[in-house]
């Protein structure tokens, strides 16, 4: 095994992070500055406000990360950013910053896809995962469900065909006027569960592997403005927006428990793992917790600060390219939007 320290940076989207991880994953520091506040009141992020934060934060955030991390800016053996997907301002500021230390420190660069660093993130505390693993990255960009073969191998099972869920979660609190991001609020109001839930249709894809959340959003969007069956609008009360988040939430958490469940018994494996910010999601833990216990499958969830966006999971996949000598050159560039394909199809 090649041992070294691994320096992070993660930009892609409105967290500005910096993390200092050794290649046997130990965490030494891992710092972050989010931007929630400042886009919050658009009920999104603006690409624009974020670069321009991106700029005024990363010097700080990694030299407090090297600084936490008790080494000296030498001892670092290679620095890894990430590269893709994301809001290309943002990535860039990213990727210059980690080009400029890896050209001043004669070090490697290593270029980290943002979703397979999502991915993986349960290894941070998983330190023996048992493989094969049904693994589902639910994300504010993304949602795809994977088989993870082994430590570095998995094979693309399904994708979302429209919204990701957390976008999904994210516009239907936006149109509540609950600000960005919307998941986390979501999350907080529909405690405790009120008793009665609306029933939400479920969602048919031609691979059943797939997601679909738009025609969701809308269901919810008729419901929100009280409509009946002959159009009439009203105003709803407290309780039945209540109940409204409550049932949204729970039908977003089911169509992704669906899949999962779908892809376990398809596959026999005895596995899952679930990462990205909406795996932070309490109901969505609490009802994969249950299956899993269940159906004794050993079940990797992160700490939800390691489900949201982090430079130690960018770290975390850098080892494994560090460890295989797959570096990037410096000319290495920012890629906004990238395809996942499916392998299975
Ligand atoms: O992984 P992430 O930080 O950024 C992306 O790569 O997109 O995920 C952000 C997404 C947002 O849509 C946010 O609303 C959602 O994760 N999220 C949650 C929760 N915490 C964050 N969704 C539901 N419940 C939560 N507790
Ligand atoms: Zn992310």
């Amino acid at each position: 095994m090649k041992e070294g320290i691994i320096l992070a940076i993660e930009t892609s989207c409105d967290e500005t992070s910096a993390a200092v991880v050794t290649t046997d994953r130990k965490i030494l520091s891992n710092t972050l500055h989010s931007q929630e506040d400042l886009h919050s009141k658009y009920g999104g992020v603006i690409p624009e406000l974020a670069s321009r934060e991106h700029i005024l934060r990363i010097d700080e955030i990694t030299k407090s990360a090297i600084q936490n991390s008790g080494i000296n800016l030498n001892d670092i053996t290679a620095i890894a950013c990430t590269y893709t997907p994301g809001l290309i301002g943002s990535l860039l500021i990213g990727i210059s910053y980690a080009k400029g230390l890896a050209l001043s420190l004669n070090k490697p660069l290593i270029g980290v896809d943002h979703v397979k660093a999502h991915l993986r993130s349960y290894e941070i505390e998983f330190t023996d995962p048992q493989y094969p693993i049904v693994g589902l990255v639910v994300s504010g960009g993304h949602t795809l469900l994977y088989i993870i073969k082994d430590d570095f191998e998995e094979s693309l099972l399904g994708t979302t065909l429209d919204d990701a869920a957390g976008e999904a979660l994210d516009k239907i609190a936006k149109l509540l006027g609950f600000g960005y991001p919307g998941g986390p609020v979501i999350d907080r109001i529909s405690k405790p569960l009120p008793q009665k839930l609306i029933q939400f249709p479920s969602v048919k894809t031609k691979s059943e592997y797939d997601f679909s959340f738009s025609g969701l959003k809308t269901y919810a969007l008729y419901l929100l403005k009280g409509q009946d069956m002959r159009g009439k609008e009203r105003e709803l009360n407290e309780d039945e927006l209540k109940t409204l988040c409550a049932s949204f939430q729970e039908c977003v958490v089911d169509e992704l428990l669906s899949r999962i469940k779908r892809a376990v018994s398809d596959t026999n494996v005895n596995s899952v793992a679930i990462t990205g910010g909406v795996a932070a999601n309490s109901r969505l833990r609490d009802k994969i917790g249950q299956y899993c216990q269940k159906n004794r499958l050993n079940l990797y969830i992160p700490s939800v600060k390691y489900c949201t966006d982090n430079a130690a999971m960018v770290a975390n996949y850098a080892i494994k390219l560090y460890e295989r000598d797959l570096f990037s050159p410096l000319d290495l560039d920012a890629i906004p939007t990238k395809k996942y394909e499916h392998s299975h199809r």
